[in-house]
């Protein structure tokens, strides 16, 4: 008999329990488990059917990932399912929670599944760089038909339980105690013969000409991925369940889940799963810290950035307050949040009562005094040291003592803003990227004398709000944007000296981001950076500027999308970027105005150039201590800024280049371009030694 397995038996039923916390995972001793106790409830001639449930907070959430990548552990899953696709009485899964992967495959080799209303269920491997690997691709399409199979397992994304039944995949959906529930239904069916079985069934496509449909189910997934071959995995399985018999098909679907356990791909997405988890836990704040309630928020500014903030909460229930100077202020990010949301609603993505109730969370003013009850206040003014110090001073006034005080700010001294207040420790930098209310990551900034309460209180209001929060160290632009500067800076200075945007942006899209540096300089606005350069004093001569281009364009009014032109030109109510023979021709003649002799400038030269500054930075701010690990700097880079999910973050990447190799191509920069190229002391230490920064963080973890 297994701990983490055990059949109970309630009358002519056999319940089998899985208790394997957290989540339930398929590890080697659940398999082991299911697979004696399934023996168990076959020989138990009192049985007559058999339900299988889990305890704790969800069925199995899928293979445990931990195990990736070990080697195989007898048995394996394929020998459970086996089982359960041979069994002579009725298995009846009852799912709870989250059933995901392995843990959905498990319930499709049963013959029936009830699920609890509030379940969730999906294939969500192909997030993994993997496919269904336990007959998922195979089973799906024969029990809901292959369209609607293969979205859910290219796209991996959970459904409700009641769209599971809308589907055929649950059998019944169970109010009340879901276990008593799926045994009153074992009951009912117990003598119902032929089983059904998934694996018997043709796998129905309602389109006639199946190659067509799968061809452009590939042309989709190539655009999509961006370089990643996952998808492509899980077409080419689902299209075996319709052109091989089941047997032959499970082949092939084991022979791709080994290609891609294989794969750089789904190793550097392993690394994201337990990234994103690490950048959770800070070493010092440890889990009984006391929390601060959160439950009425006031955002200060009411431009793009303070709007999307105050939608951020709103969404997730909370009370807002925007607060501007001026009541027009004010009115106007209203609206602008109105008019948002209307978008949403008219894109189906949201019901018109959810935009009314979300509205009417929030509420505007002009008076500090309304900040009296909030519990948070985020302030999203200008960059401007001197307005933020005012601005906090008078927080000081008005808010309550444990009111957790909040900065936006992207590139400031976090410190100075809290020395401004009568309470430091209350102080925090929460930095949004925008749209706020969009993008995944929030850096929490910690002071140095921001309290633990207060950093453990932000970080679970990140995940409470629907974000990955990592915690970062003051220092100009924190993680992201310290290393974007470096990134924009190489992009800038390739385009100087031979490279136009297209090629630039290709190279860097082609590596899989959404966006090159021009296209998204150009959406950003050119005029931004334009401006923060001007108050800022210009490079000593002999120093190399990077903002000549932009600048130029800038001058000339070329601001990006909003003018229509920038890197690029812009038809009217279009927003694809299309190459400028004027632009060009500036580049040509700012080349010649720095006495720099363009020359062809390969692919791979853009390549290293843009990320070898970024990783060399994220090795300084690793070595400095503003990022804990190297993985949160990867987490900042996926959330952030759109680097590629199958590559791992800019930090996984140069280790699966190799450190040597990295750090000897920046000391030939070095030689080449002066000393930003100088390498990290990290980075060289490292690359002497042969290490990792995955082994780095793991040898830090340890201590
Ligand atoms: N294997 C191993 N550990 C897992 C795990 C898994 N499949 N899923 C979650 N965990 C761990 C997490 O690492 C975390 O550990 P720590 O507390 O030590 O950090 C813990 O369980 C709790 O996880 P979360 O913090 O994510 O908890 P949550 O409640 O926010 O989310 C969840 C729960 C929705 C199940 C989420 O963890 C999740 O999405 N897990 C992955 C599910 C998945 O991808 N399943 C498919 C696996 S591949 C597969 O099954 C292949 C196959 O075909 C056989």
């Amino acid at each position: 008999m297994s701990n983490v397995v055990q059949l109970e038996k309630r009358g002519s039923v056999g319940i089998i329990w899985v208790d394997n916390p957290p989540v339930n995972a398929l590890s080697q001793a659940v398999r082991a488990g299911l697979a004696s106790e399934l023996r168990r409830a076959f020989d138990d001639s009192a049985l007559t059917a058999i339900v299988l449930a889990c305890r704790g907070r969800t069925f199995i959430a899928g293979a445990d990932i931990t195990e990736f990548g070990k080697g195989p552990l007898e048995p394996p899953l394929q020998d459970v399912i086996r089982a359960l696709d041979a069994s002579p009485k009725p298995i009846v899964a009852a799912l709870h929670g989250t059933a995901l992967g392995g843990g959905l495959e498990v319930a499709l080799a049963c013959n029936y599944r009830v699920l609890s209303r509030d379940a969730k269920c999906g294939l969500p491997e192909v997030k993994l760089g993997i496919l269904p690997g336990a007959g998922g691709t195979q089973r799906l399409p024969r029990l809901i038909g292959v369209e609607r199979a293969l979205e859910l397992i290219v796209t991996g994304e959970p459904i409700s339980a009641a769209r599971a039944l809308t589907l055929g995949i649950a059998d019944a959906l169970v109010d009340g105690d879901l276990a008593d529930g799926a045994v009153r239904f074992a009951e009912g069916i117990a003598q119902e013969r032929p089983l059904p079985r998934a694996c018997e069934k043709p796998a129905r496509l309602s389109e006639p000409d199946a190659a067509a449909f799968f061809e452009r189910a590939e042309q989709g997934a190539l655009k999509r991925s961006r370089g990643a071959r996952a998808q492509s995995r899980c077409i080419q399985a689902v299209r075996a369940s319709v052109e091989l018999p089941f047997e032959d098909g499970l082949r092939l679907e084991r022979r791709l889940i080994e290609e891609a356990l294989d794969s750089r791909e789904s190793a550097a997405l392993r690394h994201v799963f337990f990234a994103e988890r690490k950048a959770a836990k800070i070493p010092d704040v440890s889990q009984d810290t006391p929390t601060l309630p959160v439950n009425e928020v006031a955002v200060l500014g009411a431009g793009t950035m303070g709007g999307g903030i105050a939608m951020v909460f709103a969404n997730a229930g909370m009370n807002v307050i925007l607060l501007d100077r001026e009541q027009s202020y004010v009115d106007k990010g209203l609206e602008i949040i109105r008019k948002n949301y209307a978008a949403t609603v008219a894109k189906k993505r949201l019901s018109q009562s959810e935009m009314d109730a979300r509205l009417g969370r929030i509420r505007g003013t002009t008076r500090y005094e309304d900040l009296a009850g909030a519990d948070l206040v985020i302030e999203a003014v200008f960059e401007e040291m001197a307005l933020k110090q005012e601005i906090f001073g008078k927080l000081s006034e008005v808010c309550r003592n444990d009111a957790i005080l909040a900065t936006n700010t992207s590139t400031l001294d976090v410190n100075a803003i809290a020395r401004a207040t009568s309470r430091p420790e209350q102080v925090i930098g929460l930095h949004f990227f925008s749209p706020a209310n969009v993008m995944r990551l929030l850096e929490i900034v910690r002071g140095e004398r921001t309290s633990k309460p207060v950093i453990r209180t932000s970080m679970q209001l990140a995940k409470r709000v629907g974000k990955v929060g990592v915690l970062v160290g003051v220092c100009y632009g924190f993680v992201g944007n310290r290393m974007l500067h470096q990134y924009y800076r190489e992009a800038q200075f390739l385009i100087q000296e031979g490279a136009l945007p297209q090629q630039l942006d290709k190279v860097i899209t082609d590596f899989g981001f959404a966006m090159g540096p021009c296209a998204t300089s150009d959406l950003a606005g050119i005029d931004v950076g334009w401006r923060i350069r001007k108050a800022q004093p210009k490079p000593p001569p002999g120093e190399r500027y990077s903002g000549a281009v932009p600048d130029r364009l800038a001058e000339m009014g070329r601001f990006g999308q909003k003018t229509s032109a920038g890197f690029y030109r812009y038809e009217p109510g279009n927003r694809t970027p299309l190459a400028d023979p004027e632009v060009e021709a500036i580049i040509l003649q700012m080349s010649q105005e720095l006495g720099i002799t363009r020359r062809p400038i390969s692919d791979e030269e853009i390549l290293e150039r843009c990320l070898y500054a970024m990783i060399n930075e994220g090795a300084k701010i690793l070595d400095e201590g503003i990022a804990l690990r190297a993985s949160d700097i990867d987490i900042v880079w996926l959330n952030g800024y759109g680097f590629p999910a199958h590559r791992g973050g800019p930090m996984f990447h140069a280790d699966t280049i190799g450190l040597a190799q990295v750090h000897d191509q920046v000391r030939a920069f070095e030689k080449q371009h002066g000393k930003v190229w100088t390498p990290a002391r990290l980075l060289t230490e490292l690359a002497e030694r042969g290490g990792t920064f995955v082994e780095l963080d793991a040898r830090r973890a340890q201590q």
